[in-house]
């Protein structure tokens, strides 16, 4: 595969372009056809690698899926869910954090599961502490061996009480996915209610599950000895939507995104219009815009929803280089999300990275050597270079600086890229940029 793409940037990004399913949702929802005793079908699946790499995980598991890529329709059928072997498991290890969520589905239709080796992005230490605690205190046997995990259900998955240390959502899906077929009530406090959990919470719903989410991030999920197939429809990606209007806002641009919708955008909303950008929301979608003048400086803290998703940061930051004044960004929810940044200051931005918590408050990474503020200071034309995508949305923001540029970039390792964003060099086309894969 060609993993390299030239950018002649320097124009305004412009046009309409279309998002489809989030790939935060759409791969747990896959993941949750395994617990119905009938088929599910999903739609407005997006053709991106994440969505491939479960395929191949549920086929390797017995699951029969077929994927309409132009109509974005999965149909998962679980009917003959079976053990897979440990070397075809194996060989998707470093490819995605999908494979931990088949523990629970896996334990209750087989009794036992092997996880791989995990991939994902490499923007801390994103370990799998909270997981494994969760599926013992259900009552599996977790059994860490050199290239996996081994679990096993010695009886039925019994219904507990969790109390998450921090709303993580790989954790909250754990417990959801585990929960739904355990024997009893279980009681999660500390939850993450992302509405890519909350659509998950749907899915689970129509298929027969009795799940409430209370108030104070308590989720409630009252245990059921069978489940059936879902027919869903996927919410849109946010997290995509917001990477484009930070692409219309640093290159100067005005791109519809259609698809869009404005109940999960809210928090990111607010801030694109401090910064400067106008949006307009439409019936089909939100058009985002630059408005012409002086785009302003802002303070920016990440945090779980309903706060400013750590997934907006990184595309947002290379619009936040042609700001005036300083901003300042506190990234609370990963403690090494800020390496995307070296190849914005070699093109030109200035940006200076901080142990200390800067903005409104302290977080959990404060004192503890990580670099997770940064200053921005603006605005700083951005020049041509060559650069490495280092991570999925880190990849988009350094596509984003590079469309911003005068001149020809080469950035190197846009595979990365494929794993989440549908066909972007399609839609880069569609909006007027001039790439070219080498
Ligand atoms: N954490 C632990 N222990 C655990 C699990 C999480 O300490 O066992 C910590 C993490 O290290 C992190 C924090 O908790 O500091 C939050 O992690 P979380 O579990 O919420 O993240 P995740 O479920 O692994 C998903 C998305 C991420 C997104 C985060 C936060 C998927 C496949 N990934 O990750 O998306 O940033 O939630 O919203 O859903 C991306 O799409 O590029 C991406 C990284």
């Amino acid at each position: 595969m060609n993993d390299l793409l030239y950018v002649n940037g320097g124009n305004p990004l412009t046009g309409t372009i279309t998002v489809r399913g989030a790939k935060n949702f759409v791969s747990k929802s896959m993941v949750a056809s395994l617990l119905g005793e009938t088929p599910s079908v999903l739609r407005n699946v997006p053709q991106i690698r994440d969505v491939k790499v479960v395929s191949g995980l549920l086929d390797l598991h017995g699951v029969n899926v077929k994927y309409d890529t132009d109509a974005g329709i999965l149909d998962l059928d679980p009917s003959n869910v079976e053990s897979a072997h440990v070397a075809d498991i194996d060989a998707h290890a470093g490819s995605s954090r999908i494979p931990i969520l088949f523990c629970g589905p896996l334990l209750h239709r087989l009794g036992e599961a092997f996880i791989p080796d995990l991939g994902g992005c490499r923007i801390g230490d994103r370990p799998i502490n909270y997981h494994l605690d969760i599926l013992r205190q259900f009552g599996a046997v977790v059994d860490k061996r050199p290239n996996g995990i081994h679990l096993r259900a010695p009886r039925r998955l019994q219904g507990t009480k969790i109390s998450l240390p921090y709303p993580s959502v790989g954790a909250t899906e754990q417990t959801l996915l585990t929960a739904v077929r355990a024997d009893g009530i279980t009681e999660l406090s500390g939850a993450a209610i992302e509405p890519e959990i909350m659509d998950l919470i749907a899915v689970l719903q129509k298929m027969g599950a009795i799940i409430s989410v209370d108030t104070d991030r308590v989720i409630r999920i009252e245990g059921v000895d069978r489940l059936e197939g879902y027919t869903h429809t996927a919410l849109n990606d946010r997290i995509e939507t917001a990477s484009w209007a930070s692409a219309a806002l640093a290159t100067g641009g005005d791109i519809t995104v259609k698809g869009a919708t404005q109940p999960e955008m809210m928090t990111f909303l607010n801030t694109f219009r401090k910064v400067g950008g106008r949006f307009e929301v439409q019936d089909d979608g939100i058009r985002f815009w630059h408005a012409g003048g002086d785009l302003k400086s802002i303070v920016l803290e990440t945090d779980v929803h309903p706060g400013f998703m750590t997934d907006w940061q990184q595309p947002l930051v290379v619009a936040l280089t042609q700001a005036t004044g300083l901003s300042i960004v506190h990234e609370t929810v990963y403690e090494n999300r800020f390496g995307f940044t070296d190849a914005l200051r070699k093109m030109g931005a200035t940006i200076q990275v901080y142990k200390e918590c800067l903005g409104g408050r302290d977080c959990r990474f404060g004192q503890r050597n990580f670099h997770h503020s940064a200053v921005v200071s603006g605005p700083t034309p951005l020049s041509a270079a060559d650069i490495e995508v280092p991570d999925l949305r880190g990849g988009f923001s350094h596509l984003i600086a590079a469309l911003a540029a005068k001149g020809q970039s080469t950035v190197r390792g846009i595979g990365l890229i494929d794993r989440g964003y549908e066909n972007f060099q399609d839609k880069l086309e569609a909006l007027g940029a001039e790439v070219v894969r080498g």
